[in-house]
Protein backbone atom coordinates (compact mmCIF):
# COMPACT_ATOMS: atom_id res chain seq x y z
CA UNK A 1 0.00 0.00 0.00
CA UNK A 2 1.38 3.46 -1.48
CA UNK A 3 -0.16 5.54 1.69
CA UNK A 4 0.70 4.55 4.69
CA UNK A 5 -0.97 7.08 6.64
CA UNK A 6 -2.68 6.69 10.02
CA UNK A 7 -4.85 7.96 12.32
CA UNK A 8 -5.32 7.16 15.95
CA UNK A 9 -8.26 7.43 17.63
CA UNK A 10 -7.74 6.89 21.60
CA UNK A 11 -9.61 7.92 25.33
CA UNK A 12 -6.89 7.49 27.76
CA UNK A 13 -3.44 6.30 28.62
CA UNK A 14 -2.20 5.95 25.03
CA UNK A 15 0.22 3.06 25.83
CA UNK A 16 -0.60 1.53 22.64
CA UNK A 17 -0.39 4.75 20.83
CA UNK A 18 3.14 5.50 22.71
CA UNK A 19 4.32 1.15 21.08
CA UNK A 20 3.34 2.47 17.66
CA UNK A 21 5.34 5.78 17.85
CA UNK A 22 8.17 3.76 19.41
CA UNK A 23 8.03 1.29 16.73
CA UNK A 24 8.04 4.14 13.74
CA UNK A 25 10.52 6.07 15.50
CA UNK A 26 13.18 2.87 15.43
CA UNK A 27 12.75 1.99 11.92
CA UNK A 28 10.22 -1.42 12.57
CA UNK A 29 7.09 -0.33 11.34
CA UNK A 30 6.83 2.03 8.46
CA UNK A 31 3.90 4.27 8.69
CA UNK A 32 3.59 7.82 9.44
CA UNK A 33 0.81 8.94 12.02
CA UNK A 34 -0.84 11.56 10.64
CA UNK A 35 -3.55 12.17 13.54
CA UNK A 36 -4.53 11.57 16.95
CA UNK A 37 -7.99 11.96 17.79
CA UNK A 38 -9.19 11.63 21.31
CA UNK A 39 -12.90 11.97 22.71
CA UNK A 40 -11.32 12.60 26.14
CA UNK A 41 -9.26 16.17 26.43
CA UNK A 42 -7.58 14.50 29.56
CA UNK A 43 -6.45 11.26 27.75
CA UNK A 44 -2.88 11.25 28.66
CA UNK A 45 -1.98 9.82 25.19
CA UNK A 46 -2.70 13.18 23.53
CA UNK A 47 0.76 14.51 25.19
CA UNK A 48 2.28 11.69 24.50
CA UNK A 49 1.43 12.50 20.79
CA UNK A 50 2.35 15.80 21.06
CA UNK A 51 5.51 15.60 22.95
CA UNK A 52 6.07 13.49 19.27
CA UNK A 53 5.27 16.08 17.21
CA UNK A 54 2.32 14.46 15.91
CA UNK A 55 -0.93 16.51 15.64
CA UNK A 56 -3.45 15.82 18.14
CA UNK A 57 -7.44 16.95 17.94
CA UNK A 58 -10.03 16.27 20.54
CA UNK A 59 -13.47 15.82 19.53
CA UNK A 60 -15.66 15.67 22.24
CA UNK A 61 -18.40 13.29 22.17
CA UNK A 62 -20.94 14.78 23.97
CA UNK A 63 -21.17 18.18 21.88
CA UNK A 64 -23.33 16.29 19.33
CA UNK A 65 -26.63 15.23 19.54
CA UNK A 66 -25.97 11.25 17.90
CA UNK A 67 -23.32 8.71 17.73
CA UNK A 68 -23.74 9.50 14.27
CA UNK A 69 -22.95 12.78 14.10
CA UNK A 70 -20.04 12.58 16.41
CA UNK A 71 -18.97 9.94 14.03
CA UNK A 72 -19.35 11.95 10.89
CA UNK A 73 -17.38 14.30 12.47
CA UNK A 74 -14.42 12.26 13.55
CA UNK A 75 -14.49 10.38 9.71
CA UNK A 76 -14.85 14.27 8.20
CA UNK A 77 -11.10 14.84 9.99
CA UNK A 78 -9.57 11.58 9.05
CA UNK A 79 -10.68 11.95 5.46
CA UNK A 80 -8.57 15.53 5.41
CA UNK A 81 -5.71 13.39 6.16
CA UNK A 82 -5.82 11.08 4.32
CA UNK A 83 -5.48 8.24 6.30
CA UNK A 84 -5.17 4.37 4.50
CA UNK A 85 -5.62 3.15 8.45
CA UNK A 86 -7.67 3.77 11.33
CA UNK A 87 -6.33 2.38 14.97
CA UNK A 88 -8.23 2.65 17.98
CA UNK A 89 -6.02 2.19 20.83
CA UNK A 90 -8.26 2.52 23.64
CA UNK A 91 -10.64 4.47 22.00
CA UNK A 92 -14.26 3.52 24.57
CA UNK A 93 -16.44 4.35 22.13
CA UNK A 94 -18.69 1.91 19.64
CA UNK A 95 -18.71 2.53 16.27
CA UNK A 96 -21.60 3.54 14.11
CA UNK A 97 -21.73 1.31 11.25
CA UNK A 98 -22.09 4.98 9.48
CA UNK A 99 -18.44 4.96 10.65
CA UNK A 100 -17.29 1.85 9.61
CA UNK A 101 -18.56 1.76 6.26
CA UNK A 102 -16.62 4.97 5.54
CA UNK A 103 -13.53 2.99 6.24
CA UNK A 104 -13.93 -0.41 5.01
CA UNK A 105 -11.94 -3.23 6.24
CA UNK A 106 -9.14 -0.31 7.11
CA UNK A 107 -10.29 0.20 11.15
CA UNK A 108 -7.91 -1.53 13.37
CA UNK A 109 -8.90 -2.42 17.39
CA UNK A 110 -6.93 -4.04 19.98
CA UNK A 111 -8.39 -5.77 22.53
CA UNK A 112 -6.86 -7.39 25.60
CA UNK A 113 -7.90 -11.38 25.20
CA UNK A 114 -8.48 -13.78 23.43
CA UNK A 115 -11.05 -13.21 20.51
CA UNK A 116 -14.39 -14.75 20.51
CA UNK A 117 -13.67 -15.01 24.38
CA UNK A 118 -14.53 -12.06 26.54
CA UNK A 119 -15.34 -9.26 24.41
CA UNK A 120 -16.65 -5.69 25.55
CA UNK A 121 -15.19 -3.95 28.79
CA UNK A 122 -12.74 -5.38 31.09
CA UNK A 123 -11.25 -8.28 28.81
CA UNK A 124 -8.58 -8.94 31.30
CA UNK A 125 -10.99 -9.11 34.74
CA UNK A 126 -13.45 -11.39 32.53
CA UNK A 127 -11.06 -13.80 31.57
CA UNK A 128 -9.07 -13.83 35.00
CA UNK A 129 -12.87 -14.11 37.22
CA UNK A 130 -13.82 -16.80 34.74
CA UNK A 131 -10.68 -18.85 35.14
CA UNK A 132 -9.10 -19.49 31.89
CA UNK A 133 -5.96 -20.86 32.07
CA UNK A 134 -4.45 -18.32 29.01
CA UNK A 135 -5.80 -15.26 27.79
CA UNK A 136 -3.96 -12.73 25.66
CA UNK A 137 -4.61 -9.95 23.36
CA UNK A 138 -6.38 -9.74 19.89
CA UNK A 139 -5.93 -7.29 16.73
CA UNK A 140 -9.21 -7.10 14.56
CA UNK A 141 -10.64 -5.47 11.72
CA UNK A 142 -13.71 -3.16 13.27
CA UNK A 143 -16.73 -4.64 12.03
CA UNK A 144 -20.63 -3.04 13.42
CA UNK A 145 -20.85 -5.82 15.56
CA UNK A 146 -18.51 -5.59 19.18
CA UNK A 147 -15.06 -7.08 19.09
CA UNK A 148 -15.80 -9.75 16.51
CA UNK A 149 -14.27 -8.91 13.15
CA UNK A 150 -11.74 -10.83 11.26
CA UNK A 151 -8.59 -11.59 13.65
CA UNK A 152 -5.37 -10.08 12.33
CA UNK A 153 -3.02 -11.18 15.15
CA UNK A 154 -3.47 -13.06 18.52
CA UNK A 155 -0.57 -13.34 21.82
CA UNK A 156 -0.75 -15.98 24.25
CA UNK A 157 -0.38 -14.74 27.82
CA UNK A 158 -0.28 -17.57 30.31
CA UNK A 159 -2.54 -17.08 33.80
CA UNK A 160 -0.30 -18.01 36.60
CA UNK A 161 -2.27 -18.99 39.82
CA UNK A 162 -1.26 -16.32 41.99
CA UNK A 163 -1.96 -13.81 39.56
CA UNK A 164 -3.94 -10.97 40.58
CA UNK A 165 -6.58 -9.35 37.56
CA UNK A 166 -4.23 -6.32 37.48
CA UNK A 167 -0.74 -8.20 36.93
CA UNK A 168 -2.32 -10.36 34.20
CA UNK A 169 -3.34 -7.20 32.94
CA UNK A 170 0.05 -5.67 32.68
CA UNK A 171 1.65 -9.00 30.97
CA UNK A 172 -1.64 -8.87 28.16
CA UNK A 173 -0.24 -5.13 27.83
CA UNK A 174 3.37 -5.66 26.84
CA UNK A 175 2.15 -8.26 24.09
CA UNK A 176 -0.26 -5.57 23.22
CA UNK A 177 2.64 -3.46 22.71
CA UNK A 178 4.58 -6.04 20.53
CA UNK A 179 1.47 -7.53 18.34
CA UNK A 180 -0.30 -3.91 17.52
CA UNK A 181 2.48 -2.74 15.41
CA UNK A 182 2.65 -5.86 13.91
CA UNK A 183 -0.54 -5.96 12.92
CA UNK A 184 0.14 -2.06 11.52
CA UNK A 185 2.71 -2.94 9.62
CA UNK A 186 0.78 -6.38 7.84
CA UNK A 187 -2.16 -3.95 6.79
CA UNK A 188 -0.16 -1.47 5.66
CA UNK A 189 1.98 -4.34 3.04
CA UNK A 190 -1.16 -4.99 1.71
CA UNK A 191 -1.58 -8.01 -0.40
CA UNK A 192 -3.99 -9.53 2.21
CA UNK A 193 -7.61 -11.02 1.75
CA UNK A 194 -10.45 -12.03 3.96
CA UNK A 195 -12.16 -15.45 3.21
CA UNK A 196 -15.26 -15.36 5.37
CA UNK A 197 -13.96 -13.92 8.34
CA UNK A 198 -10.54 -15.71 7.83
CA UNK A 199 -7.35 -12.62 7.70
CA UNK A 200 -5.04 -14.27 5.68
CA UNK A 201 -2.20 -12.69 5.20
CA UNK A 202 0.13 -10.97 2.45
CA UNK A 203 3.47 -13.27 3.02
CA UNK A 204 1.96 -15.98 5.01
CA UNK A 205 3.01 -19.37 4.14
CA UNK A 206 0.26 -19.67 2.40
CA UNK A 207 1.25 -17.48 -0.38
CA UNK A 208 4.75 -19.56 -0.31
C1 LIG B 1 -5.69 -1.60 26.27
O1 LIG B 1 -5.49 -2.64 27.18
C2 LIG B 1 -6.63 -2.03 25.16
O2 LIG B 1 -6.46 -3.37 24.79
C3 LIG B 1 -7.96 -1.81 25.81
O3 LIG B 1 -7.82 -0.60 26.51
C4 LIG B 1 -6.47 -0.46 26.92
C5 LIG B 1 -5.98 0.90 26.45
O4 LIG B 1 -4.71 1.15 26.97
N1 LIG B 1 -9.01 -1.74 24.86
C6 LIG B 1 -10.21 -2.27 25.07
O5 LIG B 1 -10.53 -2.83 26.10
C7 LIG B 1 -11.16 -2.14 23.91
N2 LIG B 1 -12.33 -2.92 24.14
P1 LIG B 1 -3.79 2.27 26.35
O6 LIG B 1 -4.63 3.56 26.31
O7 LIG B 1 -2.66 2.38 27.32
O8 LIG B 1 -3.36 1.83 24.99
Amino acid sequence: MRNRRIGVLISGRGSNLQAIIDRIADGRLDATIAIVISNRADAAGLARAARAGIETLHVDHKGYGSREAFDRALVAELRQRDVALVCLAGFMRLLSAEFVDAFPNRILNIHPSLLPAFPGLDGQAQAWEHGVKVSGATVHIVTPELDAGPIVCQAVVPVDGGDTAAALAARILVEEHRIYPEAIGIMLDGGWRIEGRRFIAGRGVDDA
